[in-house]
């Protein structure tokens, strides 16, 4: 049986469990099991891993993405650049090598939904850890991003003073929500952005993929903006993982 799981802290409903459950019946997947580990400290993964020898790959959530980094002996390119690691994969030698699928999964989605189109400069809404998968892309991208913050620092503007300046804002046509406002069962929450602003030109990614539709998409939609939830990105960062856990070269050859 080759075994593969998810780690984090508190692992309550979990996409990732459902969606390779469901991808080994469907696709006729023999022998491959998924299943959710729960850790109190990023410490017990050497344990976990000499506990289950048949775990071959990992997905890490909350709040372990950064901590994981000291316990690889790896790290691809990417993941290293971003500083956070979502996918875990034992080597044949024992080794262990860390990537960052929220980046494919971000790029990729955001390539396809924009095509052609570019939108200028990019707000990212939120510093948390996926913020910085999708910095990366969007720099790889050669979209310049700026980072919203509810804390003023060198490198953030705060939403207060977003609002001081509509032609900067309007400068940024491109707005990526990485907060988790909005997220079920908060339907009524979103960024507190000067909205009135927003118009036809721009383009609202939310990372929140429950509900379908976020209150930060519907307030960008009334405005004419084009509106995109996180279920791709979602779809294709643990259709990465998959291939990451497969590859049998034990690196990719093209990460992004
Ligand atoms: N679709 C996908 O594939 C995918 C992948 C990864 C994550 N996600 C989703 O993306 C969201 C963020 O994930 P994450 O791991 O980066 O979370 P996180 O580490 O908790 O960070 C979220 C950031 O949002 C900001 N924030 C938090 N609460 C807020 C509030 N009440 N008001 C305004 N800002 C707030 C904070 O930034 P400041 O302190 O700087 O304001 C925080 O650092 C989650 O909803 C997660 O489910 C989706």
């Amino acid at each position: 049986m080759r075994k593969f799981g998810l780690i984090g802290k508190k692992l309550g409903h979990s996409f990732s469990k459902k969606y390779f459950s469901e991808k080994f019946e469907n696709e006729n997947i023999h022998g491959c099991a998924y299943e959710l580990y729960e850790l109190p400290d990023i410490k017990r993964l050497k344990k976990l891993l000499l506990d289950h020898p048949a775990l071959e790959g990992l997905n890490v959530t909350i709040p372990y993405k950064e901590e994981v980094l000291p316990f690889l002996d790896e790290i691809d390119e990417k993941a290293r650049r971003i500083g956070a690691v979502n996918v875990v994969r034992k080597l044949a030698n024992g080794t262990l090598k860390g990537y960052n699928s929220d980046y494919y999964g971000f790029r990729r989605s955001l390539e396809n939904w924009l095509g052609e189109r570019r939108p200028g400069k990019a707000l990212i809404l939120g510093t948390g850890g996926a913020s910085k998968a999708v910095c990366v892309a969007l720099e790889d991208m050669d979209i310049a991003v700026q980072f919203v913050s509810r804390k003023a620092s060198e490198t953030c503007l705060t939403y207060e003073q977003l609002k001081e300046s509509e032609d900067i804002f309007k400068q940024h046509r491109l707005i990526v929500n990485t907060t988790p406002l909005g997220m079920h069962p908060h339907l009524d929450s979103f960024p507190d952005l000067p909205y009135e602003w927003i118009n036809e030109h721009f383009f609202m990614y939310d990372l929140v993929y429950n509900p379908e539709t976020t209150a930060f998409m519907k307030k960008g939609a009334k405005q004419g903006a084009c509106a995109k939830n996180g279920l791709e990105m979602l779809v294709l960062q643990a259709e990465k993982s998959w291939e990451i856990w497969n590859d049998a070269s034990g690196f990719l050859s093209k990460p992004e």
